[in-house]
């Protein structure tokens, strides 16, 4: 047996960030998840520290419905990446833990044991981001496609200014969709997994644009939360 303990945080390149391949020398996984956590830590969130999907409670059926299907997704996810319903979204009422679960899946491929290059984007910081670069247009296509490219996408979030207490407050305008289409589009032609988080429902989305709402919702397997104080984790000490 033996008794030695390692000294290198990663063991696979003995923490200098290579790694044979079949094409010579190739960075190791460590490597490759630090860039991601770097990514996320923009964005104020650490993958490696974010709460667990065994962390989210479960005492009503949509909860239960929820958290399953985020505990499928984590397990099948390389079965089901290239199919044509490899994406999940989690809609409805606020407060009934999407980010929490969306957040808890992409942490959990990232730091598993595969690694999965997983793109956290919050639809309102992303939108402001690209807004903000829209006349650089080499800068612009270059934040566009880490979004369009990610091999997981999750978008968090997604159109939370056009909502308040559950009802559509906007519309979306044509700089809106001319920002977030060709990233929606790109990822549903290719069959690129994407995972979401919005407060509308269905109907709103549809409401905000059809051709936007098919595909997201399409290749998604859907859990909608009832617009009711009972989903709100939030509100539980005061029901
Ligand atoms: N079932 C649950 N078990 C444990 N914690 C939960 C549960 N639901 C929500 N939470 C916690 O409640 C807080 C709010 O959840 P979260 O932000 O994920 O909700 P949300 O649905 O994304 O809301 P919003 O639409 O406002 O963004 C978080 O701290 C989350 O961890
Ligand atoms: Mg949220
Ligand atoms: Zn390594």
């Amino acid at each position: 047996m033996n008794s030695k303990t390692s000294t290198f945080k990663c063991d696979l390149c003995q923490d200098t960030s290579w790694v044979p391949g079949e094409n010579g020398f190739e960075r190791c996984k460590c490597f490759q998840r630090e860039l991601v956590e770097r990514r996320w830590r923009r964005f104020g969130i650490t993958p490696s520290k974010v709460k667990k999907i065994n962390e989210y409670e479960t005492r009503t059926e949509i909860t239960k419905l929820a958290k399953a299907k985020a505990v499928q997704y984590i397990r099948n996810f390389n079965s089901i990446r290239s199919t044509d319903e490899n994406s999940l979204a989690f809609l409805g009422q606020h407060g009934a833990g999407k980010s929490h679960l969306i957040i808890g899946i992409g942490a959990a491929l990232v730091n598993g044991e595969d690694f999965i290059s997983v793109v956290y984007m919050p639809y309102i910081e992303v939108m402001q981001e690209l807004k903000a670069n829209a006349m650089d247009e080499e800068n612009y296509l270059k934040i566009q496609s880490k979004y369009t490219t990610a091999e997981l996408l999750i978008v968090d979030d997604l159109f939370k200014d056009k909502v308040k207490k559950g009802v559509l407050i906007g519309e979306l305008k044509e700089t809106d969709m001319k920002h977030i289409y060709p990233i929606i589009n790109y990822r549903y032609i290719n069959h690129l997994p994407t995972i979401y988080s919005s407060e509308c429902d269905p109907d709103m989305l549809m409401d905000l644009d059809g051709a936007l709402a098919g595909r997201i919702l399409e290749p998604s397997s859907v859990v909608v939360f009832e617009k009711c104080k009972e989903n709100d984790y939030r509100l539980r000490k005061f029901i």
